[in-house]
């Protein structure tokens, strides 16, 4: 393979074009080659926004691209798990976004192409590379606030995607909250045994209508005794609300919302500042560079990639736990997910 890997994206909607500035302008060792998306409109957008040559339809036709040597899979999470089998199939490298399907059956399938074709898979959960999140892990890694006793992660959207988005997306513990299950695991180090989830419909009485929460905690439980909480809304009315705290026997540690700028305006009555980045395309820039920048090296240079297989799949057994919680009101132990 030559020293460039080069892509054939997707999808063109929401997070595509993040990907596309990504492998356009962020990764010296990549080439954004192709672009696909069954609305002819985005792909010719996204195309012609960073100079794409080939435009596409569907992802199957980048998949039998001989040009193509991997994909970057942002179409929507129903249609991950045949795009990963075809692409493994046809022998290219794979980043998909999360979740590869909301199916425990389709994602062993999903993984059980990688592995026979052996390629590389690598899955979108981008937060575990930013950079504060980094910090608070080597906290908890190297002992240095002790061992980890309670932690707390707030995740919140400035605003709700569209109704139609939902369903397919499996609602607010598989689409939003398994960003969220997977930084649990990632900062902590260890497994979640138990989760306790309560949803409530407070923002939008159209996710009522769409069987899905807009609002949601959920309690965990780690094997090492350690409990924390989620809290995901899908609107917070100042931003994009993303903060992190972990409790330990020799300290804490916790990050705040990054902002635009550093400027405390101080009044008479008030000393405010301007409101936090808006969404996860302003917030984390950065880590969605450096996701696709470390699977770009995984495959050049033949390493491991930095989110597994198991990193893929474990955040969905605890989206179903945590919606199997909520509709049952009770507390659901992992090894109760079974499909
Ligand atoms: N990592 C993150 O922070 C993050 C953020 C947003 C979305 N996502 C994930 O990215 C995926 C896409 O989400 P989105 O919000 O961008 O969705 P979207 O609906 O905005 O865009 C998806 C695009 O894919 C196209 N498409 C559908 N099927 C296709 C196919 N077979 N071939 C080619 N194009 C196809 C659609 O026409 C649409 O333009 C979801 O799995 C979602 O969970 C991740």
């Amino acid at each position: 393979m030559s020293k460039t890997l080069r892509f054939g994206l997707i999808g063109a909607g929401r997070i595509g074009p993040v990907h596309a500035a990504t492998l356009a302008y962020h990764v010296p060792q990549a080439t954004l080659a192709a672009v696909a998306d069954l609305n002819q409109q985005r792909a010719q957008a996204l195309a012609e926004r960073f100079g794409v040559l080939r435009v596409l339809t569907t992802g199957m036709e980048i998949i039998a691209d001989p040009d193509i040597d991997a994909v970057a899979i942002c179409s929507p999470t129903d249609t991950h798990a045949d795009l990963i089998v075809a692409a493994a199939a046809a022998g290219k490298h794979i980043f998909c976004e999360k979740p590869i399907s909301l199916s425990l059956a389709e994602i062993d399938r999903a993984l059980a192409a990688v592995a026979k074709a052996g390629v590389k898979l690598q899955v979108g959960f981008n937060r575990r590379f930013d950079s504060n999140f980094l910090r608070v892990r080597q906290a908890v890694a190297s002992g240095e606030i002790g061992t980890p006793n309670i932690f707390h992660i707030v995740s919140r959207d400035p605003f709700p995607p569209p109704l139609t988005y939902l369903r397919p997306s499996g609602g607010i513990f598989l689409d939003m909250m398994v960003h969220d299950f997977d930084m649990a695991r990632f900062l902590l180090g260890d497994e979640v045994e138990e989760v306790y989830a309560q949803g409530a419909v407070l923002v939008d009485p159209g996710f009522a209508t769409e069987d899905d929460f807009d609002t949601a905690l959920v309690m965990l439980r780690f094997r090492s005794g350690a409990i924390g909480t989620i809290d995901n809304s899908r609107k917070s009315t100042f931003g994009y609300d993303q903060r992190v705290e972990v409790l330990g026997s020799k300290g804490k540690i916790a990050t705040e919302n990054r902002y635009p700028n550093q400027v405390i305006v101080s009044g008479e009555k008030m000393v405010y500042t301007d409101a936090p980045y808006l969404f996860f395309m302003q917030r984390y820039p950065d880590s969605f560079a450096a996701e696709v920048q470390a699977f770009t090296e995984s495959v050049l240079e033949d390493k491991p990639v930095a989110v597994t297989g198991e990193d893929s799949r474990v955040p969905v057994v605890m989206a179903l736990a945590a919606g199997k919680s909520s509709r049952e009101h009770r507390p659901v132990r992992m090894d109760e997910i079974t499909a």
